[in-house]
């Protein structure tokens, strides 16, 4: 603390600030001054505008940045159909496929590491809820590869941004707008559009998606908590400008399109990755999960798990979220008479869970191991399991640190998450027994006091005698 002691050194520079308006050059006097659409723009370039939200967008939503590149990105043959009866990521737009809405709390055994693919064709749609198409929910993915996109390639999406959150193995991210490295304990963004290519410098990965159709991420509202906390703004880093010269024709660049989770594929004869210098506050950006400041209860009690919010894309009810990303990172207890873990609850939100490493303090039990996953939908009771509950119960309650060297995630929604036959049935790595496993073993410890007993659990003032009856709970019998 305060940043993660990565094994793999960065290689690349950033831009530091969330939603800060940037400009970079990769070649000085790239960037117009005073202007976005000069009739010549400078060094010979052309001037492309990229828009993360509606023009019309409130000022504080609007989303924009001006590409300065060598050819515009519409310079491409017709997009067609690619694998398109094996490729479909859309959560509701599967005509082979069902949607399982289910109650049942869900648990998923460590995904397979998978060496055989690449970064487009890792994705593996767990769980989801809404349609792309209406640019409404989010689609919540596994990815797993072992190979490199080819050189000459570059993927988008045209659904929604993408939350990646590695738990195995490092990204080197080629983006148009420059370079981004992504290792566990990092988390990266990708907005809906910006052209990317994935190479895997320390061999196979594997992590979570969280995509999302609606909205864009930003920093929760930290309320009476003040101006710092949680994450902070100027940890989150964004690509400076670095361009490929590639445009004499003769090498073919195919751009593959997510688009209504279908897959599609485009060529060119110049590389996509040629944008000199922009300016805007639409692009990728990168956090270190390590430089979270974590708040917590420093009396009674702990705050709802809200307080472990990293970034949150809101619905259109202030304070309910199409999706909260929320981390468990290692931190102090030291609460008085309480029961620590997590609280047993139901939730009008839905919650899915991961584990990047380590062993997460609410499941002790051995079962929700890193890499694997866990779904508690709206309204599935969940808390910690019979295990877990006996340790809190029967804990000695001195200051104890949590977590060190694990971090668990949620994806925590206001929708209810539909889960698909690939995350039901076809991974094969749903737990049957976790109900078993967890909550079936608890036992009843209640015992009805004698009225004796009652009296004695009764507050009472300095002279001994029961308090005030405003003061006294109620009981029946
Ligand atoms: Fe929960």
């Amino acid at each position: 603390m305060p940043v993660t002691d990565f094994k793999v050194p960065e290689k690349y520079k950033y831009l530091n600030g969330f939603n800060a308006y940037h400009e970079t050059e990769a070649v000085e006097g790239a960037l117009p001054i005073g202007a976005n659409n000069p009739q010549k723009a400078p060094l010979g370039l052309y001037n492309e505008k990229l828009s993360g939200t509606a023009f019309t967008a409130p000022r504080h939503e609007n989303q924009q940045t001006w590409l300065q590149r060598i050819l515009p990105a519409s310079a491409h043959s017709p997009f067609e159909p690619r694998e398109s009866s094996t490729y479909n990521t859309n959560p509701e737009n599967k005509p082979h496929e069902k949607i399982h809405q289910i109650p049942n709390q869900l648990r998923w055994d460590p995904f397979d590491l998978d060496e055989t693919v690449d970064w487009v064709h890792s994705l593996h749609l767990v769980a989801g809820a809404g349609d792309p198409t209406m640019k409404a929910g989010l689609g919540i993915f596994i990815y797993a590869a072992g190979k490199d996109m080819s050189e000459r390639e570059a993927f988008y999406s045209a659904d929604g941004d993408f939350l990646i959150v590695p738990q195995h193995g490092v990204l080197d991210i080629q983006t148009e707008l420059g370079n981004i490295l992504v290792r566990p304990n990092e988390i990266c963004v990708i907005p809906r559009g910006i052209r990317y290519r994935v190479t895997l410098p320390q061999g196979p990965v594997r992590g979570y998606i969280c995509e999302l159709y609606q909205n864009h991420f930003t920093l929760p509202e930290l309320g009476p908590m003040g101006s710092n906390g949680l994450a902070n703004a100027r940890d989150f880093q964004a690509p400076v400008a670095s361009f490929v010269e590639d445009h004499n024709g003769e090498n073919t660049y195919t751009i593959l399109s997510k688009f209504a989770g279908h897959l599609f594929a485009a060529e060119q004869n110049h590389t996509p990755f040629d944008v000199v210098a922009w300016h805007g506050n639409y692009y990728p950006y990168k956090y270190d999960l390590g430089r979270f400041n974590t708040i917590g209860s420093i009396s009674f009690d702990h705050p709802d798990p809200s307080i472990f919010t990293v970034l949150t894309a809101q619905s259109e009810h202030p304070g309910t979220a199409i999706a909260d990303f929320v981390i468990f990172p290692p931190r102090w207890l030291v609460a008085e008479d309480t029961f620590r873990p997590p609280y047993y609850h139901r939730n009008t939100m839905s919650e899915f869970m991961g584990l990047i490493g380590g062993e997460y303090d609410g499941k002790t039990a051995g079962g929700f191991q890193p890499a694997g996953a866990s779904l508690h939908n709206i309204m599935s009771a969940h808390g910690p399991d019979a295990v877990t509950h006996e340790k809190a119960s029967n804990a000695e309650l001195k200051p104890m640190k949590v977590g060190d060297g694990s971090m668990a995630f949620m994806f925590e929604s206001c929708l209810m998450v539909g889960v698909t036959d690939w995350g039901l049935k076809k991974c094969a790595k749903v737990q049957p027994d976790y109900n078993a496993e967890s909550w079936e073993p608890l036992k009843p410890h209640f015992k009805r006091p004698t009225p004796a007993k009652i009296e004695n659990n009764l507050p009472r003032n300095a002279k001994g005698e029961i308090g005030d009856k405003g003061q006294v709970p109620h009981w029946t019998s």
